[in-house]
């Protein structure tokens, strides 16, 4: 009896311990339901997210797909302008003839006289420096009647100086300096001034005065750029300039075959060629060595021009015109190529002889010296800016 009641209580024992761990599994079951469904929904939620961000990105793909679009078509557009400038450039290169730039200076070293030079700098980036181009004649002023119809005058290009020299006629070997502007229009003819001998002839029109320096063209076999320093009489610099036959640089000017000019970029050099014979070329020298710097074949006519000056790296040539008494610019060169000759201001010079034998620009006070069949007369320029154009 003792051990049926045992046998029961364990039995009892044991199916109370089984249905505990029942309800525990239970328990445990329900909880695992739970985080399942807790997760399912959470999956759902994130599902939902995803699925509306994807959306969101959709959209902004689609935007920055047009963006893109936008874009793509804009470059296209520069890519077609940056084209058109550089067949632009490639014209004007061509235009402004680059190559013969090159043969002139192998020509150059073949007759061995540019010197070795040591700075091949940037060539013309201070020329865009200089703005000025002419607007209109302010004034104008006889100072006297001095020597033959054709000739040169003007004062020395440097500051401080105001010595007038002339050259009176197209050649001869000697130049007359005056000691200031009063000195030569008080002057009874060339007694005022002193007489400089210079170790060779001159020829043409073509001579300037600057930095105390005289710049003349020689003629002989080839023709010759001369240095000569007027402050101890030596002669500085020659250099053979590579024209060939004597053609004269301006048709009515004759004995002209290379001119120089002077402007606030330094020494010029206007000439014409064989290649190019109808037109005008021009040089950038250097005012230091005589060397050769750039070369340009303009578009200015040679026939009927009479003179030329050079003003901010821009080229005015003077020609005839149809009425009597009158020439005027009628072609510009920029060598910037900022001012084109329809721009051209329209500068009037009036004239009693057949031609001005030359114009020579003075940088420092804006004044075209000019000579006019015996007449030194001066020419007060207004200028404007490029740009203004
Ligand atoms: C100036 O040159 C002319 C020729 O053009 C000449 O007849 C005249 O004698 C010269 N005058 C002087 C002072 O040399
Ligand atoms: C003349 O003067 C310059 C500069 O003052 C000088 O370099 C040159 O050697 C001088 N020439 C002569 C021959 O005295």
């Amino acid at each position: 009896m003792r051990g049926l009641v045992v046998l029961v209580t364990l039995a009892c024992f044991a199916s109370a311990q089984h249905q505990a761990l029942i309800d525990y599994l239970e328990r445990r079951l329900l909880a695992i339901e739970d985080r399942i469904s807790l997760w399912h929904e959470q999956t759902n939620r994130y599902a939902t997210e995803l699925r509306e961000l994807k959306q969101q990105m959709v959209a902004q793909l689609e935007n920055l797909d047009k963006e893109n679009e936008v874009l793509r078509n804009t470059l296209e557009s520069v890519g077609a302008r940056v084209d058109r400038v550089e067949r632009e450039m490639d014209y004007l290169e061509t235009q402004n003839g680059a190559q013969p730039c090159v043969d002139m200076d192998d020509k150059l070293m073949e007759q061995q006289v540019t010197q070795v030079k040591e700075d091949n700098k940037a060539k013309y980036a201070k020329l865009s420096d200089c703005r000025d181009m002419i607007s209109s004649i302010k004034a104008m002023k006889i100072l006297k009647k001095l020597g033959g119809p054709k000739g040169t005058w003007s004062k020395d290009v440097s500051r401080g100086s105001g010595r007038v020299y002339i050259f009176n006629g197209t050649d001869g070997d000697t130049i007359h300096e005056f000691a200031t502007v009063h000195d030569f229009t008080g002057s009874l003819g060339f007694t005022r001034a002193k007489a400089v001998t210079l170790p060779s002839a001159w020829r043409g029109t073509g001579h300037v005065i600057y930095n105390s320096h005289a710049y003349y063209v020689k003629q002989g076999e080839e023709v010759e750029l001369v240095k000569y320093d007027m402050r101890n009489g030596s002669v500085t610099d020659t250099a053979v300039f590579p024209v060939q036959d004597n053609l004269p640089v301006y048709s009515l000017t004759p004995e002209t075959v290379v001119d120089l000019a002077v402007d606030e970029e330094g020494l010029w050099a206007i000439y014409a060629t064989r290649e190019n014979d109808r037109y005008i070329s021009m040089a950038k020298m250097d005012a230091k060595s005589l060397d050769t710097e750039q070369m340009w074949d303009t578009t200015c006519p040679r026939e009927n021009a009479e003179a030329a000056f050079v003003i901010c790296g821009t080229l005015y040539v003077v020609y005839n015109t149809k009425q009597p008494g009158r020439s005027r610019v009628q072609c510009v060169f920029d060598v910037n190529g900022m001012v084109t000759s329809d721009d051209a201001p329209l500068v009037y010079f009036p004239k009693r002889y057949g031609a001005h034998s030359s114009l020579k620009y003075n940088p420092l006070e804006q004044l075209l010296y000019a000579w006019d069949d015996g007449y030194q007369i001066l020419y007060k320029l207004v200028m404007k800016k490029k740009l203004e154009v």
